[in-house]
């Protein structure tokens, strides 16, 4: 047993602590209000002509709205946006995705200007680890190495020794010496995941994703008896219950790619929805059923933190150059160095990985 800020800590037989409820406030669920735009004006226009007149570049999740996506230069996974924020030569970096990812942009880029279309977009992982009480959990386990996913916050990362993301984690959990114990943080589903795939016993910060978290196995287990020749492909943060009726886990760019080459006419998306749109556009003669959570309601698994954003706030993003992402010089340098460090231990993953090929696609095709 370990003890984490005064709760109990349980590892379980499956290294996962299952006892810890994630208190969030709900006004972190509430977007900014949206902005008043002059009568007039072509928001599109208008983010096409500033994006011009900045030097910028939009960077877009596959979470985002299509109206966002499409209006993009490029649309990936974590792991895409990262090496596309660090290589960029743009002067503004337009983040349409979540704090956690514009924070990375910023860290990586730190003479660019990153702004965020609403300030408030968070990430559950991000609330469920607060820095001072992972900092207590490391120093309660110095001899631990603490590999941290990438949604967290600055400081978070500032106090871990290796990023990664879902579409590298395992293949870096592969390079690190079997003797050398790990703590993996803050998604306690990846983690288990990681740890069943690697063989690796790993402490386990009790983190959730709130959207991945509401995927029911009994729902997909239903729909693949509707559907029996439909894959179902799955993103980590999942439940071990979904993931166990999966047949391709991984990265959210992964699972685009897997339902975009797989033969059957039919696929079953257990991760955030919006992701959709790119897998339409590509195969538009193929039918992609997004997976229902408990209720059987699929809208209940849309990423309320990616959809605080819009077209309005990303034009008034570009036209005043806010809201900016702020990192301080002393956590973005202590933040560097696990990103550098995800960065060269993963220089070509694919698939489980460096999927920019698609990406650069998208930004071929995508209406800019
Ligand atoms: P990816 O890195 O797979 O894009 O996942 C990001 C994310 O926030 C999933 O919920
Ligand atoms: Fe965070 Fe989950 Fe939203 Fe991804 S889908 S940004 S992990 S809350």
């Amino acid at each position: 047993m370990n003890s984490r800020n005064g709760h109990a800590c349980v590892k379980g037989a499956d290294g996962v602590r299952t006892d810890m409820p994630l208190d969030i406030d709900p006004g972190v669920f509430e977007p900014s209000p949206e902005p008043e735009i002059p009568p007039g004006i072509d928001v599109e226009a208008e983010i096409r002509r500033l994006k011009r007149e900045r030097n910028a570049v939009i960077l877009a999740h596959y979470y985002q709205a299509p109206e966002i996506q499409d209006m993009a230069d490029f649309v990936g996974d974590s792991l895409d946006l990262s090496r596309k924020a660090a290589a960029t030569d743009a002067d503004v970096i337009a983040f349409c995705g979540v704090r956690f990812m514009a924070e990375v942009a910023k860290i990586l880029s730190p003479t660019k200007t990153v702004v965020l279309p609403d300030e408030r977009a968070g990430c559950s992982l991000e609330i469920s680890c607060p820095p001072d009480e992972f900092a207590a959990f490391r120093r309660a386990h110095p001899d631990h190495l603490a590999i941290t996913y990438i949604n967290c916050s600055a400081a978070v990362k500032a106090e871990s020794d290796i990023i990664v993301t879902s579409s590298n984690a395992e293949h870096i959990i592969r390079q690190i010496p079997e003797e050398q114990p790990i703590l993996f943080a803050p998604d306690r589903h990846l983690g288990a995941f990681l740890s069943r795939r690697t063989g690796r016993d790993m402490l386990l910060w009790p983190g959730v994703c709130i959207v991945h978290e509401r995927f029911s196995a009994r729902e997909i287990a239903k729909l693949k008896a509707h559907h029996p020749d439909a894959p179902v492909a799955a993103h980590p943060e999942c439940p071990d219950a979904v993931l166990a009726l999966a047949d391709h886990v991984g990265s959210t760019s992964s699972i685009l790619q897997f339902a975009t080459a797989h033969p059957a006419r039919t696929i079953i998306v257990a991760t955030e929805p919006h992701i959709i749109h790119q897998m339409r556009k590509r195969c538009p003669d193929k039918t992609f059923i997004g997976a229902p959570g408990a209720d059987g309601n699929c809208n209940c698994n849309m990423c309320p933190f990616m959809a605080m954003n819009s077209l309005e706030k990303l034009y008034v993003a570009l036209r005043d150059l806010r809201p900016r992402i702020a990192v301080d010089e002393k956590t973005r340098l202590r933040a560097l160095r696990p990103l550098e460090r995800m960065l060269e231990m993963s220089p070509k993953t694919v698939g489980a990985g460096d999927l920019s090929m698609i990406g650069e696609r998208v930004a071929a095709t995508g209406g800019r």
